[in-house]
């Protein structure tokens, strides 16, 4: 039947911009939500996702469209708008052959904006800017329209005028996706292959893999197979979104659905995997796109009311549905059992620590985010490691590499020279200004992730006056001076403590740390002396001053009860102090000082 008729479309777009809107009222304009009474964006489907407005996972529905007499099929793949979801979004991008970029006509281009094109671009997807919102009061489509044709370089003609909310344009934009984006390549004479783009989880139905076919078509019953792992599988169902699951006989070139074939573990799919047909297979695999990489590490330990066995039951659940959440066991003589968790990012990081507390009931208390290094080896060896205990012996070392993104804030022009000192700070290096209008700046860096992990977006929405948007995209690892630097508490070096910070703000940084463990760490009957030391060579140092703590100095009167009650909680406290020599650090020191390492 051709390829033809079939468009296969994403929106990218800044959050709040209005891409679920978008989905809602094109669905409702061709027809595929016929329930008035449905909830309201049925793209977003999980509950966290509606309440924090964000869209988390890719999903994909297939609608049907007539225009001058002829049917076509619009296969629309959801996209979410965050930075740390770039992955999805060019994963999602991977399986169309067009983007619509929505921006807000009374907010204009932002940071993910920018980010998403250039991740369209890259992928070779066809354009089309929409900027929504034109019914609002603040509205302003042609200020707007000009910084998309400055930002992107589209042209007027390519920009189309809408409101998600009252559906003005929306059918124009309907029509211009099938006039001005290309069908998908016509592949059907070849042997099976297509894109897993997706997969998710179900308690009922096993894996559900969102594909694309590319080459011949997958039916039911088929015996496949995944390039990738080789294993093999029977299709049990194959069907279409539309947008509730609706089995089909067959999917055929280009187009877009679903593939449900026994498969008990999300593990055992890979995104980006090419499913092909096992007596008949294609020759290569398609080509996949890079695998999401966790960069951001924190470790999470049970909190109040919660037991080891507990969390770690939660976070299986949780990586079943998301497997770009990884956790692994981890053991320290001052923190007890938790576990090392990685995530794409600091939002992805927030949104487990939200859903252990609001799903699982799950207290965690948890360190500071920290992002992985490379390590390169005397022997030539690369070594990718996410926390200073895994460094080798420094006399193995020849170099030490950390993640550098490219990252894009878009401001007002009148606080560039604020956010420029900051940046400077930051170790980033500015790799360009454009001035999309008059009043609004894009300022493009190069920069340490780490840097940008720790403090650096609260600073700048500080700056800003939470005007400024950012957002950034791993460009790979690069030599930097690093150096782990040890905390010594009372002259021994307390492994726990240790991080890897750069030289040029190592002894700030380790001075700090010395300051707050001074505060946390209780006074003992004699003197106790802090340092931060980089191979041997003390860097920074603080003492604690020797004092016999009487706790119960302040009770006056003879009130006994009450100064057991003090004297009580005192030995509980004490219980709970880790010995490093003959030094008691409370568990919560040990917590106060990761926090902002
Ligand atoms: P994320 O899922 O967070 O990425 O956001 P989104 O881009 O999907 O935005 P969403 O569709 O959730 O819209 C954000 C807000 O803008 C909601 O409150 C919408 O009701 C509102 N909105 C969307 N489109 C329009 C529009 O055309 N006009 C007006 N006035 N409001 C709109």
């Amino acid at each position: 039947m051709g390829t033809e008729h079939i468009r296969n479309f994403s929106i990218v777009a800044h959050i709040d911009h209005g891409k679920s809107t978008l989905a809602d009222r094109m669905l409702e304009l061709t027809g595929s939500i016929t329930d008035r009474d449905r909830q309201e964006q049925m793209l977003d489907s999980m509950d966290l996702e509606r309440e924090r407005g964000i869209t988390i996972k890719a999903s994909a529905v297939t609608m049907k469209y007539e225009l001058d007499g002829k049917e076509y099929m619009l296969n629309l793949i959801d996209t979410p708008g965050h930075v740390d979801f770039h992955y999805e979004v060019s994963r999602a991008l991977a399986a169309c052959e067009g983007a619509l970029l929505v921006v807000d006509a009374s907010q204009g281009v932002e940071a993910q904006t920018v980010a998403n094109t250039y991740l369209a671009v890259e992928t070779g997807a066809e354009i089309i800017g929409v900027i929504n919102k034109i019914d609002l009061p603040a509205a302003q489509p042609q200020v707007v329209i000009e910084e998309v044709e400055h930002a992107i370089g589209l042209s007027k003609g390519e920009c189309f005028p809408i409101s998600a909310k009252s559906g003005e344009g929306v059918g124009e934009l309907l029509r211009a996706v099938i006039q001005l984006l290309p069908p998908p390549e016509d592949h059907s004479d070849e042997p099976s292959s297509a894109l897993i783009f997706d997969a998710n989880f179900n308690d009922y139905r096993g894996v559900i893999c969102y594909v694309k076919v590319v080459g011949g078509k997958l039916r039911t019953r088929q015996k496949i197979r995944l390039m990738g792992t080789g294993r093999t599988y029977v299709i049990s169902e194959i069907g279409k979104f539309a947008p509730q699951m609706t089995a089909v006989d067959e999917l055929g070139s280009g187009e877009v659905g679903y593939v449900i074939a026994n498969i008990k573990e999300l593990a055992d799919v890979t995104i980006g995997d090419t499913i092909t047909d096992d007596a008949n297979p294609a020759e290569k695999p398609l080509p996949g796109y890079q695998p999401p990489a966790q960069m951001v590490f924190s470790d999470f330990y049970p909190g109040n009311n919660t037991d080891y066995p507990k969390l770690r039951g939660a976070f299986e659940k949780l990586a079943t549905n998301d497997s770009s959440f990884t956790f692994t066991p981890q053991s320290s003589p001052a923190l007890g059992f938790g576990f090392r968790c990685g995530f794409l990012g600091l939002l992805h990081m927030e949104i487990v620590q939200e859903r252990l507390e609001r799903e699982y009931d799950i207290d965690v208390v948890q360190t500071a985010p920290t992002v992985s290094y490379e390590v390169i080896t005397k022997d030539g060896e690369t070594i990718r490691i996410d926390s200073p205990s895994m460094l080798p012996d420094p006399s193995h070392i020849e170099a030490l590499k950390e993640p550098y993104v490219r990252l894009e804030i878009i401001t007002s022009s009148d606080t560039i020279g604020g956010i420029m000192t900051l940046a400077e700070g930051k170790r980033c290096q500015l790799i360009k200004t454009d001035y999309l209008s008059k009043t609004r700046v894009l300022l493009e860096y190069k920069a340490p992730l780490a840097e940008i992990v720790y403090d650096f977006y609260d600073l700048l929405k500080g700056i800003s006056h939470g005007y400024a948007t950012m957002d950034y995209e791993l460009i790979g690892f690069e030599k930097s001076n690093l150096a782990k630097v040890d905390i010594l508490v009372n002259k021994k070096a307390v492994d726990a403590l240790s991080v890897i910070l750069h030289r040029s703000n190592a002894e700030v940084r380790g001075r700090k740390l010395l300051q707050k463990l001074r505060k946390a760490i209780p006074k003992h009957q004699f003197e106790i002396p802090l340092q931060a030391a980089i191979g041997g060579k003390i860097i920074a140092r603080e003492t604690i001053k020797a004092y016999r703590k009487d706790v119960t100095s302040k009770l006056y009167g003879g009130d006994v009860s009450r100064k057991m009650k003090v004297l009580k909680k005192q030995k509980e406290g004490k219980k709970r102090m880790k010995s490093i020599g003959s030094v008691q650090i409370p568990q919560e020191a040990f917590m106060s000082i990761l926090d902002t390492s």
